[in-house]
């Protein structure tokens, strides 16, 4: 690689789950930090963080395509832009993604990002470096304190998992299970109010294994954090993702009956409705105790909506498992779900099971599937109208004097009227779509 000039300007594009978008936001801060301003709207920037995901074939093939266009772009204007390519693909393939993508200067784990401005200064000495260190303590006590936030942040708290799916990347990609000091996410969470935060989404692969001491040396669950967090009065709402059952405790179960601004949402995937398909993934739940425990949840807070993921099509997977998934689904009634044909991932025990399943016969059972969570999701939001609820405001709809914002059960919804982003507004639900819903203003700004 050639030397270069020093970027003055920056992009960071993050696929893949809510912890890539954190990760993307600090590392926008870091970037900040050393001068480099982000690239105006439709400008090419001088350096491009593609921030990865590896959880599914599709997605870790989006960074070679990626890449492919970014490398034509620089050929058609003469200047090709320093390319970085970070998060969970990173860490899975960082020496693979050296030699196949000579245009990549910098590969740099999730744990690892911390170290990216070194990383910059090498690679425009004509360097190119990889580093996919582990684990992630040092990575936070690294990055500088967060002075900007949207309305609705994230907030990492947790970060790898011990769970092992049979099935999944992220203990590969992400490593063991960590928790945040208490201290630390208290301080940043406060910083983020500071900035404008209404709304705070603790983040974690399995946020609610999260465990730490109080400044007087006291155990807490992540129960304990949620009701500290609480006690700010300008922070209105607080949301979690994503749970195992396996750590869902009973102080969390009361917490959602207790703390009002935790927001009556939870996303619990169950991943398949079948009780040998559950131990062949590995999971530590069957079917009958994930609706046990959801009904804990329902009697602690009766409005609770609910989310899940599902995978179809595991190896081995009959039709007659595959139709004990569509029983959950009927018996659930989510609110809203993420569903996902199985994709074999490199080095995951599952990729190498007998029984894969046909890529036909998968396309087939997601399609009755998806239409059985659709069907649920529609009669979600056609049961809200009527309702009066807070809508939190985060952005402008498409047309003028059109706001969009979220109810507590995280649906979608846009009205018209006075208001500006962050504001906390008494919404009445009018009109349900399958994505979203139409509400009238009732009564304006309170924060
Ligand atoms: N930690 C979270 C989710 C992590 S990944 C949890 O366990 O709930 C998000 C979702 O992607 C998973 O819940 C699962 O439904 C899906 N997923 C993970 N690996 C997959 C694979 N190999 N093929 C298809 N879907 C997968
Ligand atoms: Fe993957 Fe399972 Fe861990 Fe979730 S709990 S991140 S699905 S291994
Ligand atoms: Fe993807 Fe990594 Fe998140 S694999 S889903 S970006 S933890």
């Amino acid at each position: 690689m050639k030397p270069t000039t020093s970027p003055k300007t920056y992009r960071v594009k993050s696929f893949g789950c809510q912890m890539n978008v954190y990760d993307g936001e600090r590392m926008a801060e870091l970037l900040a930090t050393r001068g480099i301003a982000p690239a105006p709207e439709g400008e090419d920037a001088d350096l491009v963080v593609l921030n990865t995901c590896h959880i599914r074939e599709k997605a870790a093939e989006k960074v070679y395509s990626d890449i492919g266009r970014l490398v034509k772009a620089g050929d058609e204007a003469g200047k090709s832009p320093l390319i970085a390519v970070a998060g969970c693909v990173a860490q899975a393939e960082g020496e693979e993604i050296m030699a196949r993508a000579p245009a990549v200067s910098m590969v740099v784990g999730p744990q690892a990002y911390h170290r990216l401005p070194g990383m910059i200064d090498d690679a425009v000495a004509g360097k190119r470096g990889v580093d996919t260190a582990m684990p992630a303590d040092a990575k936070f006590a690294a990055l500088p304190s967060r002075r900007k936030s949207p309305p609705a942040a994230f907030l990492t708290i947790q970060e790898g998992c011990d769970k092992f799916c049979t099935y999944c990347v992220v203990p590969y990609t992400r490593g063991a299970e960590i928790s945040r000091p208490y201290i630390a996410l208290v301080e940043e969470a406060k910083r983020l109010v500071e900035a404008g935060a209404k709304e705070i989404t603790l983040l974690g692969q399995n946020v609610s294994a999260w465990t730490g001491e109080d400044d007087k040396g006291r155990k807490l669950g992540m129960a304990g954090l949620i009701r500290e967090l609480a006690k700010d009065p300008d922070l209105k709402r607080i949301r979690y993702t994503t749970s195992h059952p396996a750590d869902m405790d009973d102080e969390l179960i009361a917490t959602h009956g207790e703390v009002d601004k935790l927001m009556p949402y939870l996303h619990l995937p169950v991943q398949s409705g079948n009780d040998r398909v559950l131990k062949a993934m590995n999971r530590s739940h069957t079917a009958e105790s994930y609706l046990r425990l959801l009904e804990r949840f329902r009697a602690a807070r009766p409005d609770l909506a609910l989310s899940g993921d599902f995978i179809v099509g595991f190896p081995g997977e009959t039709e007659a498992e595959f139709e004990d998934t569509l029983k959950i689904v009927d018996e659930v009634r989510y609110a809203q779900a993420y569903s996902f044909k199985y994709s074999p991932r490199p080095g995951t025990p599952a990729a190498t099971m007998d029984g894969q399943v046909s890529k036909e016969v998968m396309d087939e059972r997601l399609q009755r599937l998806q239409a059985s969570l659709n069907r649920d999701q529609a009669a979600f939001n056609a049961a809200s109208v009527g309702k009066t609820c807070d809508v939190l405001v985060e952005r402008k709809g498409k047309h003028p004097g059109q706001w969009l914002g979220k109810s507590p059960w995280l649906q979608s919804v846009w009205f018209e009227g006075d208001v500006g982003i962050g504001d906390l507004v008494q919404v009445e639900l009018v009109e349900a779509g399958p994505n979203s819903l139409a509400g009238r203003l009732l009564v304006p700004a309170t924060v």
